[in-house]
């Protein structure tokens, strides 16, 4: 197939254009040029999606199999790229997330859940941004009826994860010494690896498929307490997990989420983060690699440097929970319970 990816320098991006390379397509990345290279053995095309000059130049005269959105956040911007390469694509898959769903995450989504309100023309400041992703599914959706492949992940995971989630619990309990676990160590999650999600839209891709999936791992693929244990054996670090209970974490405003990431704790307006149903994915192929597989791999690849340093950013709000905070939060639950567990 001929693939236009618009992205590709990044994260789920990069494990696209890989995974499309190791099929044997042929790859245009569309990007500014600014987050990082081109890999080779991809054409590049540098340009601003927000250009309308620059996307009617990249699309002139040609034509491809399918175009894959990585990278589209605001409806308005979305529709531009879908509305002029409408004539010049096969197919467009959209890459959305769980935030187009209005419930998420007081509750669980699958495809059938209502999505937020949001028209396909809206600009940035127009709804909360959380509501966006809905505008510009439904951009994709009227420009490529009955050909829009609408992708909704969880929280993704792997080598070369921009957020930095995975990667600072790997490298703070790599450092050794007591870390602060969150809550419930049985607290199941339900993570997806970047390279599970793009193995699956090329399985959608190779046969028209179309329509909305809910790609999240199969519940309870992880708990928290299997995955920072995880993250331990693969450092080889002398690590002690120290788990502080939710309602003393609460009091010492340690943020969850983005102080201590992947934390969702037992609130109601936190209850659905992992309850997602993937049941029309899985029915459909989608296969997901055990998360021990992916702790390795992304353990092993910010050791080899293969990928961009994490951002440590989640939107504007920093990721992982400063080391003087840590400290002094690890030493108060010391003082609370005497024998430090
Ligand atoms: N991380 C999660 O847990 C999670 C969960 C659910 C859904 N998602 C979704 O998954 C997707 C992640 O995609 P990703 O990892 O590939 O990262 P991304 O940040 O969405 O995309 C970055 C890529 O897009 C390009 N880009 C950005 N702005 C551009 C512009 N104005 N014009 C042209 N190219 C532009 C960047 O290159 P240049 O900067 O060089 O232009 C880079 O190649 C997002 O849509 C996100 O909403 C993520």
């Amino acid at each position: 197939m001929k693939i236009l990816i618009i992205g590709g320098t990044v994260f789920l991006g990069r494990a696209l254009v890989a995974e499309a390379l190791t099929r044997g397509h042929e790859v245009t990345a569309f990007n500014r040029g600014v987050s990082g290279p081109n890999p080779p053995d991809v054409e590049a095309v540098h340009g601003d999606r927000e250009d309308e000059a620059a996307l009617r130049g990249l699309v002139d005269g040609r034509h491809w199999d399918a175009v894959i959105d990585t990278c589209g956040f605001v409806p308005r911007t979305v529709r531009l790229s879908a509305t002029i390469l409408a004539a010049h694509a096969s197919a467009y898959a959209f890459v959305s997330s769980f935030h187009a769903y209005a419930d998420w995450p007081a509750e669980g989504v699958d495809e059938s859940r209502p999505r937020h309100a949001c028209p396909p023309d809206a600009g940035p400041d127009d709804v909360e941004y959380n509501a966006l992703k809905a505008g510009c599914e439904r951009a994709v959706e009227e420009s490529f009826p009955d050909r829009a492949l609408i992708i909704n992940p969880g929280i993704i995971v792997g080598p070369g994860e921009n957020v930095g989630r995975l990667p600072w619990w790997l490298e703070t309990i790599a450092r050794g010494g007591r870390v602060l676990a969150p809550g419930d160590p049985d607290r199941e999650m339900q993570l997806i690896d970047a390279r599970d999600i793009a193995r699956f839209v090329f399985d959608r891709l190779a046969v028209r498929g179309s329509g909305r999936y809910v790609t999240s791992g199969t519940p309870g693929n992880t708990t928290m307490g299997d995955l920072l244990r995880e993250c331990v054996r693969v450092t080889g670090a002398d690590t002690e997990l120290v788990w502080a209970d939710e309602s003393f974490l609460r009091a010492r405003d340690v943020a969850p989420w983005t102080e201590l990431p992947l934390y969702a704790p037992d609130l109601p307006e936190v209850a659905g983060t992992w309850r997602a149903s993937s049941k029309k994915a899985l029915a459909a192929g989608l296969r997901c690699r055990p998360v021990t597989e992916t702790v390795a791999d992304t353990w092993e690849a910010l050791r080899s440097g293969a990928y961009p340093p994490p951002k440590y950013l989640q939107g504007q709000a920093p990721v992982g929970l400063d080391p003087a905070k840590h400290a002094a939060v690890l030493a108060e639950w010391d003082a609370r319970s005497p024998l430090g567990t």
